[in-house]
């Protein structure tokens, strides 16, 4: 079983051993290894199940960091990264020749981030490589949110897990690439739209295709519990419109539903807060998904700010296998 820990040092010494282990963000846990070690790399797709057609991001102390590992970052990327970085914002950038293809699965282009969390940050400092590392859930599952859910899940495969909390945002990093220095996001996240284009106007977002080549891993299923979601805008309606009411759950914006008992309901914000809601979203899943429901109604946030990522997080959620 792993052990869950503090220790900087150690977590050090056993990614420079080739180990992969989990590293707290300020988004979710992360599924860490050496990402220029290729043994790392395939031990971190084993470990997750994930396939290797879906690329993984590289994450890096600061912005110089970055550099010796791609080949140009355009004039919008730049004015990005020295908003949001260190942030929840994933840039795709060309890659160097020093970043293997198992990173990216032959793509040129490899994902950049510099992750906000001060634990993290130290690792990263004393580390002479990137790491390596997707979301730390079994692939298509929910992203873990702290320690303790990395450990429910994974904890049987990796040897350590860095405890930095629990996250203080909950949803992953907005991906942003550039198509002739046009920005275009492929996967809403953390980071809002509003506060993207503020930075460097208009940019637009393709993020719903179920099999979108430049984002593999935004399949349409993904963000999966194992209870059955449905969405919902209209909660009262949809409750009302089911007979038996005994084994259904409902995750909720901002206010109980009257159609149904209160302790099969939770709230993600009482004060109505996007942001907060994004924070509480995956960890409220998991406990829903927890108590063996026969299904989970999820009520639709208002679509700006990060209620546009829960949204999109939902719906993946509630797509059905095909
Ligand atoms: O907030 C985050 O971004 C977290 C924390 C741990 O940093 N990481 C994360 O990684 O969410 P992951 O692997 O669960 O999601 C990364 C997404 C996937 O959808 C993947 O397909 C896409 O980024 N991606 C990575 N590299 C890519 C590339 N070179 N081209 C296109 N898409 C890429
Ligand atoms: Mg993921």
């Amino acid at each position: 079983m792993a052990t869950i820990g503090t220790d900087i040092e150690k977590t050090a010494a056993l990614l420079r051993a080739g180990e992969v282990i989990a590293i707290p963000t300020e988004t979710v846990y992360g599924l860490a290894g050496n990402a220029l070690n290729p043994e790392a790399i395939v031990n971190i797709f084993k470990i997750k199940n994930r396939p290797f057609f879906d690329p993984l991001i590289c994450h890096f102390k600061d912005i110089d960091a970055i550099r010796p590992y791609v080949k140009s970052i355009p004039t919008k990327a730049l004015l990005l990264a020295n908003q949001f970085m260190p942030g929840p914002l994933t840039l795709l950038l060309e890659k160097h020749d020093s970043i293997p293809d198992l990173i990216t699965n032959g793509s040129d282009l490899v994902a950049v981030r510099v992750p906000n969390h001060p634990m993290t940050r130290a690792l990263l400092a004393l580390l002479d490589f990137p790491l390596a590392a997707p979301s730390a859930n079994p692939f298509g599952y929910i992203s873990p949110t702290s320690a303790q859910h990395v450990a429910d899940q994974l904890g049987d495969k990796i040897p350590y897990i860095l405890d930095g909390g629990d996250c203080s945002l909950g949803i992953e990093s907005t991906i942003v690439m550039f198509e002739n220095e046009a920005p275009v996001i492929l996967r809403l996240g953390a980071l809002k739209i509003e506060e993207i284009e503020n930075c460097i106007g208009k940019v637009g977002v393709r993020s719903h295709s179920s099999s979108n080549p430049q984002a593999p891993g935004q399949l349409e299923k993904h963000y999966s519990p194992h209870t059955k979601i449905v969405l919902s805008e209209d909660v009262n309606e949809t409750i009302s419109s089911i007979n038996n009411k005994e084994n259904i759950a409902a995750l909720l914006f901002s206010k109980y539903s009257e159609a149904l008992n209160q302790s099969n309901q939770l709230l993600l914000s009482t004060s109505g807060n996007a942001d907060e809601a994004a924070k509480n979203l995956f960890a409220f899943l998991r406990q829903l998904d927890g108590r063996g429901f026969d299904m989970i109604i999820a009520e639709v946030l208002p679509d700006q700010g990060l209620g546009r990522a829960i949204n999109d997080r939902l719906l993946r959620a509630a797509a059905k296998q095909h």
